[in-house]
């Protein structure tokens, strides 16, 4: 019956009667926020899936300069991501300091990407979603699982095959490999100079 209703209805009606329910989310801005030190193929995995469902999809590197223990400097992690979705018109990466919800409305964003690996990760980005919304309320959280080979890769644990010197191929692209290896040997060099006593 519904059907039928809408068949008679002009085209030009319909999209007006999409935008008046859409309201003001008609463009949809989504920020995808972490640490990104460094990205890997999970990122990679939802940066692909979360582009084809926004209109506008910025990747935000979240800077901490009080507590910045990370592996790459921003602007190595900037320079690997920006290389790694250059082919992705609709993709931008950005770095903000501060509250998230801040930087939503700053940047007119009206949704935040987070990827859910494991249950392990749910009661985090819970509690996150659920104060992020308590703060401003017009930005919805959505949630994005990986292929399911990415399910247990973080960059954590990429950081850890590296310094041992593990396999890290379909781990990460070609190009952050390189960047790890050489950050490594780096360390490495730099703590054999400390004479052991
Ligand atoms: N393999 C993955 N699959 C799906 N989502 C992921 C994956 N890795 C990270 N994410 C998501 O990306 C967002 C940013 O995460 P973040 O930059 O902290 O990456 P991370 O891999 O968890 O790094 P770290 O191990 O340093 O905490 C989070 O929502 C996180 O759940
Ligand atoms: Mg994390």
């Amino acid at each position: 019956m519904q059907k039928h209703c809408l068949a008679g209805v002009a085209q030009h009606k319909i999209e007006a009667l999409n935008t008046n329910l859409r309201g003001f989310l008609k463009q949809i801005v989504a920020i995808y926020p972490g640490s990104f030190d460094p990205v890997t193929n999970g990122h990679l995995d939802l940066i692909h899936r979360g582009c084809k469902l926004f209109d506008r999809l910025v990747v935000a590197i979240a800077r901490n300069p009080e507590k910045d223990d990370s592996l790459f400097s921003l602007e190595e992690r900037m320079e690997m991501l920006k290389a790694m979705t250059a082919d992705l018109d609709n993709v931008t990466v950005d770095a903000f300091e501060g509250l998230l919800m801040t930087y939503c409305i700053e940047n007119h964003a009206n949704a935040v990407l987070r990827g859910i690996r494991a249950v392990s990760d749910y009661e985090f980005e819970l509690q996150m979603a659920l104060m992020n919304r308590k703060i401003e309320p017009r930005v919805e959280t959505v949630f994005m699982m990986p292929a399911e080979k990415y399910s247990y890769l973080s960059s954590r644990i990429v950081r850890e095959i590296a310094s041992f010197g593990g396999p890290l191929s379909g781990f990460v692209p070609e190009l952050v490999e390189a960047h790890l290896r050489r950050r490594v040997a780096q360390k490495r060099a730099a703590t054999s100079e400390i004479p052991i006593k």
